[in-house]
């Protein structure tokens, strides 16, 4: 079976085609391209300007995936498309440019929750021993799921504030790094080392031993800007010790939620995913303290952990596995911004 994927969430516009093969799944190619030198100068995405390039971008992407993957139209069996939750901006030009295609083209639509796609990244090339939970952590949301299948899991605890990447985002505003701010704190944080002449920068671990599966990330950012406003001199040293405690105390209570939910719910799996995912040090510290309690451990591919179309895909070969997608399935589909899978 081969399945043709498109993802337009935010600002990347990206286009995927995955073969199975006797439940083999094999990625012929994953097409993204980014915006991010464009949001750049804003200090993060313009939701109208993310549209407008979607709109310039999406045709010629799908056009790329396909040729790379060196299939024709006729080849796709099903196709799908991220329908939320993410911008509606930029949502609508996907789901709307895969609904024509879709009829054009006469094959079948499925669409994707995008939370379920960074989680489906982990299926890649994987078999998952159930029951599972996965961290999954992005620009917008930070939650952990507990997975008792491929198709049936509930969400266990949210974020009651800022999601995990965009408190990344937001220090990184702070400390002058630019955006995105993930990518730019960790690269810095990992020139820390102890011999770097600066003092130790106390930062909460909020909610680390709430009697819940919830996260708050407002009130480290918080400490991050008091604790900024104590220290004069803003060289590089300064922006190498706040990038490094600042993450720090973010995996911290990161991983001790999710081990916490691992226990209780007594899990084979412990998973991760989303944007956040692609943090060596947060890999590192889950991938030890999930091994350290005996859990099999899980992440996608660095590639696979931001937005891409190739998870859409791997959804689609999942959700689709045990239903028939009708040929007119088009007409039903419109954004949804919903987490909950329908
Ligand atoms: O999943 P994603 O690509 O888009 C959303 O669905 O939100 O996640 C983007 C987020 C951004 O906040 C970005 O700063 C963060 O993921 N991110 C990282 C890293 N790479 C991306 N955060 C920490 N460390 C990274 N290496
Ligand atoms: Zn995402």
């Amino acid at each position: 079976m081969i399945i043709f994927a498109l993802e337009t969430s935010c600002d990347e516009t990206s286009a995927a085609v995955l073969e199975s093969s006797r439940g083999d799944l094999k990625l012929l190619s994953n097409v993204v391209s980014s915006q991010i030198d464009i949001h750049k100068r804003y200090g993060g995405v313009v939701p109208e300007v993310a549209a407008r390039h979607h709109i310039v971008n999406i045709i010629p992407v799908a056009a790329e995936a396909l040729s790379k993957a060196k299939i024709k139209p006729a080849d796709i069996d099903l196709m799908a498309v991220t329908t939320g939750p993410g911008l509606v901006t930029s949502l609508i030009i996907g789901v709307e440019t895969a609904k024509a295609l879709s009829y054009a083209w006469k094959k079948p639509l499925l669409p994707v929750n995008h939370m379920y796609s960074h989680i489906a990244a982990n299926f890649y090339g994987a078999k998952i021993a159930f029951p599972a939970v996965c961290l999954v952590v992005s620009g917008g949301h930070t939650e952990l799921v507990h997975l008792q299948s491929y198709r049936r899991f509930k969400k266990i605890g949210q974020t009651v504030d800022d999601a995990a990447g965009e408190a990344f985002d937001k220090v990184a505003k702070l400390l002058n790094l630019g955006y995105p701010g993930g990518p730019a704190i960790s690269k810095l944080a990992d020139k820390f080392t102890d011999r770097l002449q600066f003092p130790k920068i106390e930062l909460p671990r909020p909610m680390i031993n709430s009697n819940n599966y919830d996260f708050s990330f407002s009130g480290l950012k918080t400490a991050v800007l008091y604790a900024a406003d104590k220290i004069k001199n803003k060289d590089e040293d300064f922006q190498i010790a706040m990038s490094h405690y600042f993450q720090q105390a973010a995996i911290d209570v990161l991983v001790a939620k999710t081990i916490k939910a691992a226990n209780k719910l007594n899990v084979k799996t412990v998973m991760m995913a989303g944007g956040v995912a692609a943090n060596r040090k947060l890999r590192q510290a889950l991938s030890l303290e999930a091994e350290n309690a005996s859990f099999r451990f899980l992440a996608p591919e660095i590639g696979l952990c931001t937005d891409n179309a190739a998870m859409v895909a791997i959804a689609a070969y999942y959700l689709s596995e045990k239903k028939k997608v009708p040929l007119d399935n088009f007409k039903k589909i419109a954004t949804d911004c919903n987490w909950e899978l329908k």
